[in-house]
This record gives C-alpha cells, sequence and structure tokens, in this order.
C-alpha cells in the first residue's frame, strides 16, 4: 500500500491541488475550482454558493460556540449542529434528576427551550482583502516585531471596521502569512437547546468508534437563535424572538448514492499542509507520544471516579471527552504519518525546493534554517508538551496560575489599588467556575501522576530542582510512587483555593506573600517560572523562527509553481469543499460501505456498556422497522451515516453536508482513522469526512422524540 501513495502525496504538493483536496474560500472561488464543481454535479450558481449584494448558502452557515459549525434549517432561527459541539451546553443544562445528557431533550414549543448561557453564534457579514495595508505596515520587520505590528495593525483595521456598528471583525492571516483578509462577524447570545437525542446515540461508539469507519453515531443536536425584538443581537432575555436569518437551508430527504456530489460549508480550525520533514519528525518522535502518554494518565484517573457516582460522570463527561477526542487523534496522527512515511514524502519535496531554491538569495537558506531551527529547539520540545498537557493538566494547576496576574498586580513598585480590585473579582468569579467543574479526588491524582511523570520523563538538567528537592525533604523518596501522592494530598488539604474562609479573608486583603506560601500557587509557579526563566526564550525564538521561514517557504513554493490553483492552509475560516460520496478500500481485501444502516447499530449494541447501550425506544422501533418514510429503498433499512472524499477538519463539525442543489442530506461531524495525517498530507485515496444521514437525524426527532414542532419547521425536499 505504501508504494501506490508515496508517489501520489509527492504529485499533490508541488503540482495541483487535485481530487478532492481543498479547502476553498469562497469570497475568492476562481473559475478554474468552480467548472470542475459543475463537472462534478453542482447545479448552483456563483452567487448562490457566495454572494455579498444577496443572501446566499453562506448566510445559512454559523460558528457555533467557540469551535464548531452549525447551519440556521428554519426561518425562525433553528440550528442543526453536532452533538457533541453542543456536548458541554447539555451537560451544563442537565442535573442527576433531569439527565438529558443520558435520557436526551426534547421542547414540544418554545417555551420549553433551554437558554444555553455558555453559548454564540457568529454569522459572517463580509470579508476584505486589507493585504496592501498589513504588508506596508510589516515591510521591513521580522520575529518578534513583525508579530507585534501584525497586531497592532490590526487592530487599527478591525477599530476602522467595526467601530459603531455592533459588529466584531478579525485580521486573518492565509498562505502562512502571504495575505491578510478582515473577517467581520455579527455574534448572537442567546441560545436556547431544543432537542438532543440521548448520549447513547449521540455519542454511540463513544471513543472506541471515535474518528473511525464504519460508525453508527446520531452526532447531531438542535439548538435556536434568538435575537431581540429589532432582529439585532441582545443578551438572553424571555421575550427575545427566534431570528429571522437572511438565508435557511433546505432539507433533502432522497438519499445519498456511492459517487454522488457533496459540498460542505464550515469553519475548518487548522492545518498544515506545508509542514515540513523537521515538524513531521517532532511530532512523530517527541510531541505526540508525550501528549498522549500524559492524556492517557489523565483519562484513567477521571474515569475511575466517574464510574463511581453519576454526579460526577456528569461533572467531568465535556471534559473527558474533549481530552478524549484528541487523545485518540494525536495517536492516530502519529501513525499514520509513519506509516505514509510522510516524513519522506516531505523530504522529497523539499529536495526540489532545495534545488530551485539554489543560487536564489532569499530563498536558498530557508530550509538549512529551517534545519538548524528544530535542532535547537528539540531539547526542550518535550519539557513544553509536559507543561501544557502535564503539570497544567491538573485543573487546581491550572486554575492556581491564573492567580499569577494578582501576584504581579501586587508586587509593582508602585501598588495600583484599582487594578488589584478588578483582578480580585475576576478571580472571584473564575474561581466559582472552577469549584463548579472540579472533581477533587480526579485532580488530586492527576496532580500527582503528572508531577511523577514530569520527574521521571524530563531531562534532569530542565528541572525546577529546588522544588523536587523540597518534595523530598517533605515527603520523601522521588523514585517512589506515594511520595507524589503525600505530597499532592498536602496541597489539596491547605491550598485556600478549596477553603472559603481562608480565600475571602485572603481576597479582602490580598498580599503577596500569603499568595506566594500557598502550596497549590507555589506548585505551579515553581514549574511556570523554571520553564520561562529558562526556556521561554528559545520557545519564543522558535516559534518567531517557524513564523518567519513559513512565510518564505510558502512565498517560495508559489513562485516555484506560477498559475498554480492552491488553496491556504485551514485557519477557521469560512470554506467550502466539494467531493463525492464514495466507498473505499482501507487495506487488502477489505471494502467499506459508503454508507452504515439500523443494522449495524443492533449489531453493535451491548446492553450497559459505557459505549454501546441503546435506549429501549430506538431498539423497539428498529426491530419493527418502524422507518416511515426516512427508510432507504435501496438498503431498505435505515441509512444511519455515510461518507465522502471532502477536506475537511475539527472546526468543520456540525458543517452541513450538502447535495448539488445546496439541500441538506447530513452533518459533517469526524474523519477515519486511515487519514489521520491529514492536517499534514491530504491522502487522495483515504481521506474520508464522516456524515450523519439526514434521514437519521429527522427519524431520531420524529419518531424517537416525537418533536413534530421541529419536522415541521423545515423545509423537506
Ligand atoms: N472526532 C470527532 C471530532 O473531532 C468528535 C467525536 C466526539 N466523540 C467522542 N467519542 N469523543 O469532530
Amino acid at each position: 500500500m505504501k508504494r501506490k501513495i508515496l508517489p501520489l502525496l509527492f504529485v499533490f504538493l508541488f503540482t495541483f491541488a487535485r481530487a478532492d483536496e481543498g479547502m476553498w474560500l469562497l469570497y475568492l472561488l476562481g473559475d478554474q475550482v468552480y467548472a470542475d464543481m459543475v463537472k462534478k454535479g453542482l447545479k448552483l450558481s456563483k452567487e448562490q454558493l457566495y454572494s455579498i449584494n444577496k443572501s446566499s448558502l453562506k448566510d445559512a452557515i454559523i460558528i457555533f460556540g467557540g469551535g464548531c459549525t452549525g447551519e440556521i434549517v428554519s426561518r425562525e432561527g433553528l440550528i442543526f449542529t453536532n452533538h457533541h459541539c453542543g456536548y458541554s451546553a447539555i451537560a451544563a443544562a442537565s442535573s442527576v434528576e433531569k439527565n438529558y445528557l443520558r435520557d436526551g431533550f426534547w421542547a414540544k414549543s418554545k417555551a420549553e427551550e433551554i437558554p444555553a448561557p455558555s453559548l454564540t453564534v457568529q454569522f459572517l457579514v463580509r470579508i476584505d482583502d486589507v493585504t496592501k495595508q498589513v504588508e506596508d505596515a510589516l515591510k521591513g520587520l521580522s520575529g518578534s516585531e513583525w508579530s507585534a505590528k501584525l497586531q497592532s495593525v490590526s487592530q487599527e483595521i478591525v477599530k476602522k471596521a467595526t467601530d459603531g456598528t455592533g459588529y466584531e471583525a478579525r485580521v486573518v492571516p492565509f498562505y502562512k502569512g502571504n495575505q491578510f483578509l478582515l473577517f467581520v462577524y455579527e455574534r448572537y447570545r442567546d441560545i436556547r437547546l431544543v432537542g438532543t437525542p440521548p448520549e447513547s446515540i449521540g455519542k454511540f461508539g463513544g471513543d472506541t468508534d471515535n474518528w473511525e469507519w464504519p460508525r453508527h453515531t446520531g452526532d447531531f443536536a438542535v439548538f435556536r437563535v434568538y435575537a431581540g425584538k429589532d432582529g439585532k443581537p441582545a443578551a438572553y432575555a424571555a421575550d427575545n424572538v427566534p431570528l429571522q436569518p437572511k438565508y435557511f437551508l433546505n432539507v433533502s430527504t432522497k438519499g445519498v448514492k456511492d459517487g454522488d456530489f457533496a459540498m460542505i460549508y464550515g469553519y475548518p480550525g487548522s492545518t498544515n499542509r506545508y509542514e515540513t520533514s523537521y515538524g513531521v519528525k517532532l511530532k512523530t518522535d517527541i510531541e505526540n507520544p508525550a501528549i498522549v502518554n500524559l492524556r492517557d494518565v489523565r483519562l484513567k484517573l477521571m474515569f475511575e471516579e466517574m464510574k463511581k457516582d453519576p454526579a460526577t460522570r456528569l461533572q467531568l463527561a465535556s471534559a473527558y471527552a474533549g481530552i478524549a477526542n484528541y487523545w485518540k487523534f494525536y495517536d492516530g496522527e502519529a501513525k499514520q504519518l509513519l506509516k505514509y512515511d510522510v516524513y519522506g514524502q516531505k523530504k522529497a519535496d523539499e529536495e526540489k525546493f532545495r534545488q530551485w531554491a539554489n543560487g536564489k538569495p532569499e530563498y536558498e537558506q530557508v530550509l538549512p534554517q529551517y534545519e538548524k531551527a528544530y535542532a535547537d529547539w528539540q531539547p526542550y520540545a518535550k519539557h513544553r508538551i509536559y507543561m501544557n498537557e502535564g503539570i497544567l493538566g491538573s485543573p487546581l494547576a491550572a486554575y492556581a496560575a491564573s492567580l499569577q496576574a494578582l501576584e504581579r498586580a501586587l508586587t509593582r513598585k508602585t501598588l495600583n489599588t484599582e487594578e488589584v480590585t478588578r483582578i480580585s473579582e475576576t478571580l472571584k468569579r473564575s474561581r466559582q467556575m472552577f469549584l463548579e467543574n472540579e472533581n477533587k479526588a480526579s485532580d488530586q491524582n492527576i496532580l500527582a501522576a503528572t508531577c511523577r511523570m514530569f520527574y521521571t520523563d524530563i531531562d534532569r538538567a530542565q528541572h525546577p530542582e529546588k522544588y523536587f528537592n523540597s518534595i523530598r525533604t517533605q515527603f520523601g523518596d522521588l523514585s517512589d510512587d506515594s511520595t507524589f501522592k503525600k505530597f499532592a494530598a498536602d496541597v489539596f488539604a491547605k491550598t485556600i483555593i478549596f477553603d472559603d474562609a481562608r480565600w475571602n479573608a485572603f481576597l479582602a486583603k490580598p498580599d503577596s506573600s500569603s499568595l506566594q506560601n500557598d502550596p497549590a500557587y507555589r506548585y505551579v509557579t515553581a514549574f511556570l517560572k523554571n520553564y520561562n526563566d529558562r526556556f521561554g526564550k528559545y520557545s519564543t525564538e522558535f516559534n518567531n523562527r517557524l513564523n518567519d521561514l513559513g512565510r518564505m517557504y510558502l512565498k517560495g513554493v508559489m513562485t516555484m509553481n506560477p498559475g498554480k490553483v492552491t488553496y491556504s492552509d485551514a485557519n477557521f475560516t469560512m470554506r467550502m469543499s466539494y467531493g463525492a460520496v464514495k466507498s473505499y478500500k482501507p487495506r487488502d481485501a477489505v471494502f467499506y460501505d459508503y454508507v452504515c444502516t439500523m443494522s449495524g447499530v443492533l449489531e453493535k449494541y451491548k446492553p450497559g456498556d459505557y459505549e454501546f447501550d441503546l435506549p429501549k425506544e430506538l431498539i423497539d422501533a428498529a426491530k419493527k422497522k418502524d422507518f416511515g418514510l426516512y427508510k432507504d429503498a435501496k438498503y431498505n433499512d435505515l441509512v444511519v451515516c455515510f461518507i465522502t472524499t471532502n477536506d475537511i477538519t475539527g472546526g468543520n463539525s456540525g458543517s452541513p453536508v450538502l447535495n448539488g442543489n445546496g439541500e441538506l442530506i447530513g452533518l459533517a461531524f469526524d474523519g477515519n482513522y486511515e487519514a489521520l495525517s491529514h492536517k499534514i498530507a491530504f491522502d487522495k485515496d483515504m481521506n474520508r469526512t464522516i456524515c450523519v444521514d439526514i434521514r437519521y437525524v429527522l427519524w431520531c426527532i420524529d419518531k424517537l422524540g416525537g418533536a413534530r414542532n421541529v419536522i415541521s419547521e423545515l423545509v423537506l425536499k
């Protein structure tokens, strides 16, 4: 298999974006790409895809929460997105008595919808090309000066674009800083939960099936966006009204066939398709294994407590799902990078570049400098991961780290009491949030375990030595597990963070020495100061060098391939990807069909299992084959999920999958295991997007949820 894939990867990087690779910016959609879409089955005009003057498909697509996509599906602001995108809002709306995460929920009228205060959605208003203005400001700059200037000039541009409008905006670099676009958004703040299937449907298959096909998950949830009476964004108010959107999607119940055109709009978060061989090696050798190691331990310690008590399970569910999702991703990514020898491919690409750059002063040092930047950084790379994913993987330690702002304010030469009061107020609120989510039992074990892992896995010469010595003096031999357990117990028993009386007394009259003597604060700052004072400069320098080199490298690659139609890396801006519904062969002798069905759901059913249990109503209805008009004629069954060749990534979750007429046929919710290296290299044979079929979504809403009110709001085709 490797042999078959190597030359293909090689070709795409330096010739044309081809096959179904590409996350296209509709704002800049070229005729060539549009013509290819039409050839493959698109029936819409360019104006219908994206228009600045008239309402178009793009007006139905929203940023959902902080890192997902959603789409408007009715004239009353109804939103479809993934269950895993609504997960934390659903968990927050739940209690042990009214456990919507476990049992599902359907509002039978608007009055029953549940406010989700942590959620907002953003509509894209417009895009401006600000490259000239930004580049003029950045001329001659590099490193941290370049970044600082980019920030200040972006602020000016944003201010000018949004002043007095109520909009917000962001300047975003494209092509690694060779182009800059301004995105203007309108953010709505009153979002309500309309309905969700139980977790046993919405997260069916759990982490075992996550990132894999075949997959039988009903990964959807339904929300609604509300506006003030004037249709403008407003804070939650009982008498706000459903938003009347500029555009909403129609829903197709016709189903999919192998080879059908499929188009996905959404907000892919990040890719790095021009990652170098050095970067690939750092990931496979150091970064990914370290992340996986640390997350593995944290997850086990969380799950131990979740098993004991339903309240803890609900409390930690969302954090657990988030950590587990990328635990499996990073593991799979490293494995696929190695399996496909992406390192070797990058080396071959770089060889071409090297030959081309030879004798061109602007470019010939790019690769040697990359090599040097990685070599200089390599000794500290693991340490950085162990800080972010290890030491700060303890929620107590992470909260304690946020107290540093207070210490800084308290130790200024001239005390600014206003600043101290302001920070104290913020900390009061954030402590409340921290305590609500805090499970002390698992956290204490996490702190002990990650501290110990740091001690054993990180180069001695990089340790906060004095601090480890103090643990040794107080609690015993550091090669002994129980030492770290005793130490963590002591931190948890003595910190003021869990003690209302001492905490309030401290905040009433904050002083730096009480803070510096708090054991949780001492713990986390010992590691942070050690890292920042001794190695922070290398980290900053490394980031600056990558930034400068990336910009030059990509400029070089584009100069080397003039006229190449190319797309920019994902950066959480709205993109469109097109492809087809398509079966595949994951490995020798194995064929994966393009759909999976209810029969497969029942095959996977394991009564009482944490991941593969099912609600009784589903089993009953499925056994009766009560599928109504949602049944697939060819399979004589209910199609649950399907796969397409579309190029998407994290952030696209919840994205609408559309047919050639722009009608909704499914929701994208995952990528497949065989292409988990997709952030760095799109694999034209293996890459698949996993989608929940809209007919399964409708069946769950209608037959299981009994929410005819939701169905009747949709326009079904
Ligand atoms: N892998 C999916 C994504 O990143 C999320 C799936 C959530 N489910 C889970 N079992 N953690 O979009």
